[in-house]
């Protein structure tokens, strides 16, 4: 079990909850979880040991995002570029996938959260697709938040895809070229069924996107921190939030006069 907020508050002053709104709570948060090798680095350590650093910080950012009533986190664990990295790297990386999911899954039901992976999984060994689509099942009838972990995600990648299948439906006539717009169009996205994220968090410090989410990340606000991902903290989080909860969201229009 997490600590609860106010025995976080008494254990570790620095940790100080913030003060958040639940009425301006974000609905979809999406995290870039960069700076894994770096973090790594800086100790001396091989890469791999700041991605193992950086499985458990997602365990315990996705409690606290589920304690906030979050509804949707999306983690980006490994892009359609990662392939590029180092045979061990890719490997080690894999490994801790499968890891992940024999470790958490148990963890995930109890606390009701649906997880789902987006991405391509034509690249994914057998073994670790079965694994994935067993804890997709298990968890399926989670009611709480819903984890998508982006594995052998590309932004790129995934709009086109949708228009492969929107086209297919569209020759075997079940779909008409009037209709398409662009709700039609994002039933088509791994993301099928969920609102856009309102706020994109990339520890990390880099200012981009690299290939996540980019026809849902259209209006989302952003906001970067040179922290490093596992150094990344619930308090960090709670930071993020903060700040979106003070931002002014016009999505192109004018902020209403009071
Ligand atoms: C993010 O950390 C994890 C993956 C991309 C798989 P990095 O491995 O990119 O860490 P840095 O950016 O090199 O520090
Ligand atoms: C983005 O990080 C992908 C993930 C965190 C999974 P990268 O480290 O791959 O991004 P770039 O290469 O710096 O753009
Ligand atoms: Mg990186």
């Amino acid at each position: 079990m997490s600590p609860k907020f106010w025995q976080r508050r008494k254990s570790s002053p620095a940790d100080e909850p913030l003060l958040l709104l639940p009425e301006k709570m974000p609905q979809h948060v999406a995290i870039i979880m960069d700076g894994n090798g770096r973090w790594a680095q800086k100790r001396g350590l091989p890469r791999t040991f700041g991605h193992k650093a950086g499985a458990e910080v997602l365990r315990s950012i996705l409690t606290d995002a589920s304690e906030l009533g979050i509804k949707y986190l999306t983690a980006y664990a490994f892009s359609t570029e990662n392939w590029r990295r180092p045979h061990d790297e890719v490997d080690f990386l894999m490994d801790l996938f499968s890891t992940y999911l024999d470790n958490e899954v148990d963890a995930l039901i109890a606390q009701q959260v649906k997880l789902r992976f987006i991405g391509s999984q034509e690249r994914l060994s057998p073994a670790l697709c079965q694994r994935i689509a067993e804890a997709e099942k298990r968890t399926a009838a989670g009611t709480g938040i819903t984890l998508n972990l982006a594995v052998d995600y590309g932004g790129r990648a995934e709009i086109v895809r949708a228009a492969r299948l929107l086209a297919q439906d569209v020759l075997d006539g079940q779909r008409a070229v009037s209709e398409i717009d662009e709700s039609l169009f994002s039933e088509y996205l791994f993301t099928q069924g969920q609102p856009d994220p309102d706020l994109l968090i990339r520890p990390g410090g880099d200012l981009r996107i690299s290939n996540f989410l980019l026809w849902q990340l259209a209006y989302a606000e952003l906001w970067v921190t040179d922290v490093l991902w596992p150094d990344f903290t619930p308090a960090e989080f709670r930071r993020a939030i903060r700040d979106y909860q003070k931002r002014d969201r016009r999505f192109g229009g004018l902020t209403p006069q009071k």
